[in-house]
């Protein structure tokens, strides 16, 4: 999908279909925020989109055709609520997911775009993240209606030279968004860590981003205990991948840490069979370092950042660990592992021990952790937990500025002691009440003195188990790589 500006009149762009903006006035009327018709025209509009019972509410999608002199065949009115009052910017990008989602099957859109900065961005953005689909295991692709793959965004008078690097950045985030998603969807199978080490070299192949990859023995001769030990059961063997982008002269360093479970069964701690395919999301973390280095290296940004990606597969088998097995991690801490289906924090606790080592400004890791961040704050926000108040507040500023939802999470010192071991320094679960909060807390011990760290749990916002809605398509949401992006943008040096 490519988004692109244009300063042709909505009216006269040929396209199989025109997006149009749709306020509520007074109480029944209906207002057109747009640009590029004319009187008449916005009246024949105005006229059939009351008749079809649309009222302009956020995210509403009313389709119309057969509006004369407007060369758009469809034309499609996204609700926006009342602009005059409130601009929700959230509500104005679903409002376009929706509607280019609606639009699926149809190839070239146009949208009669505010040209304001903050509601074109708003727009663009929620316009490229509904065009969305995953085909890949159709064996007849064609057969499922393919997502709208060009949008042209019109704005009234001439580009500015803000609103092109603003498409020209909602295109690079999108694709790695969405490059994202795909990885999430793709099938275990299809996506086992050697796999997953592969794509994410593939991904910035043509970038100045430098890919290691550690190979089961590398591991070993690392000291890499969590990660081996959670790969030991299956036949497809664990990976670590360091991805690094150092532009010369930046001198802010970022390391960024992605859980990258390709399959999660629980281990010997199995899972219930219901619901266990989901696990085939358990990399949404390491998905979101794939997506974030492609975006920050393709829009150059002036600082250095590490991706890492430790990666297993989480099967039983005569080779598996057990409950009860004391593993040595990475820096030499010994923990005895209680329960085999938490295994995130076992392969975290190594590379975020590994990516301290080079004292960055800031680590930050994202991973789909624990069933208890979704007691605690459903599907779709993700907790935020850090050992710096400070950081946790850029993280989930970055969050909401690059329109995530995270929440800022504690993590009480009183947890400690439930990650106590008899055997070992410490065991690899704690209380079960704030489950989110002990997982934080046992990544924590793996943090030096001083090391500025921020934790994400995105168990519920990387995978939508339920239907789509605004530019959230079902299964991978792409969760956390914008809020990566936003972040390195941030510290950056201009
Ligand atoms: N990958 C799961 C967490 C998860 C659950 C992510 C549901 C997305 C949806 C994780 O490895 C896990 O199994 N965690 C356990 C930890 C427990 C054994 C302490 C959990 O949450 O039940
Ligand atoms: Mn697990
Ligand atoms: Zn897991």
């Amino acid at each position: 999908m490519t988004l692109t500006l244009a300063t042709t009149q909505s009216s006269t762009t040929t396209c199989d279909a025109l997006i149009v903006a749709l306020m509520p006035k007074g109480k029944t009327g209906l207002e057109l925020a747009t640009h590029g018709i004319t009187a008449a025209q916005s009246a024949k509009l105005l006229a059939a989109l009351k008749a079809l019972g649309a009222t302009g509410r956020s995210g509403e999608v009313t389709k119309v055709t057969g509006i004369t002199g407007i060369k758009a065949e469809v034309v499609v009115a996204v609700g926006v609520g009342d602009l005059r009052k409130k601009v929700n910017l959230d509500q104005i990008g679903a409002g376009l997911g929706n509607a280019i989602r609606a639009l699926a099957g149809t190839k070239k859109v146009a949208i009669a775009s505010p040209p304001e900065a903050d509601l074109l961005r708003a727009t663009a953005l929620g316009a490229a993240l509904g065009a969305y689909s995953f085909t890949a295991f159709k064996s007849d692709p064609t057969k499922a209606p393919a997502p709208v793959s060009s949008i042209v965004l019109l704005v009234p008078a001439p580009a500015t030279a803000e609103q092109k690097a603003i498409v020209a950045e909602i295109n690079v985030i999108a694709a790695a968004v969405n490059l994202s998603r795909d990885l999430v969807n793709t099938p275990p199978n299809a996506l086992a860590p050697a796999d997953l080490a592969a794509q994410a070299k593939h991904a910035v192949s043509a970038l100045p981003v430098k890919v290691t990859i550690w190979d089961e023995k590398a591991l070993k001769r690392d000291g890499c205990g969590g990660i081996l030990a959670v790969g030991q059961g299956s036949a497809n063997p664990p990976r670590l991948v360091k991805m690094e982008y150092a532009p010369r002269g930046a001198t802010v360093k970022l390391h960024i840490v992605g859980k990258g479970i390709t399959f999660d069964t629980g281990g010997i701690s199995i899972k219930p069979a219901a619901g266990m395919d989901e696990m085939k999301g358990d990399m949404g973390g390491a998905a979101a370092i794939v997506g974030a280095m492609q975006a920050i290296a393709t829009l150059g940004l002036n600082i250095k950042v590490t991706g890492w990606i430790p990666s297993a597969e989480n099967m039983p088998s005569g080779t598996a660990q057990r409950p009860g097995d004391v593993i040595t991690m990475f820096g030499g801490k010994t923990v005895e592992v209680l329960n085999t289906d938490a295994e995130g924090r076992l392969v975290l606790a190594d590379a975020l021990g590994m990516a301290a080592l080079e004292k960055p400004d800031l680590i930050i890791d994202a991973a789909t952790l624990t069933g208890a961040q979704r007691v605690a704050l459903g599907s779709r926000l993700a907790g935020v937990m850090a050992n710096d108040d400070e950081s946790r507040a850029l993280v989930c500023q970055a969050a909401e500025l690059a329109g995530e939802s995270m929440w800022p999470m504690p993590l009480p010192e009183d947890l400690r002691p439930s990650i106590d071991s008899a055997t070992a320094d410490i065991a690899n679960i704690g209380d079960r009440f704030g489950g989110m909060l002990s997982a934080g807390i046992f990544l924590k011990e793996f943090i030096p003195e001083g090391q500025k760290w921020v934790h994400i749990d995105i168990a519920g916002p990387s995978f939508n188990d339920k239907g789509a809605y605004g530019y959230t398509p079902k299964g991978g949401t792409g969760s956390a790589v914008r809020t990566f992006v936003q972040v390195a943008k941030n510290l950056a040096a201009e």
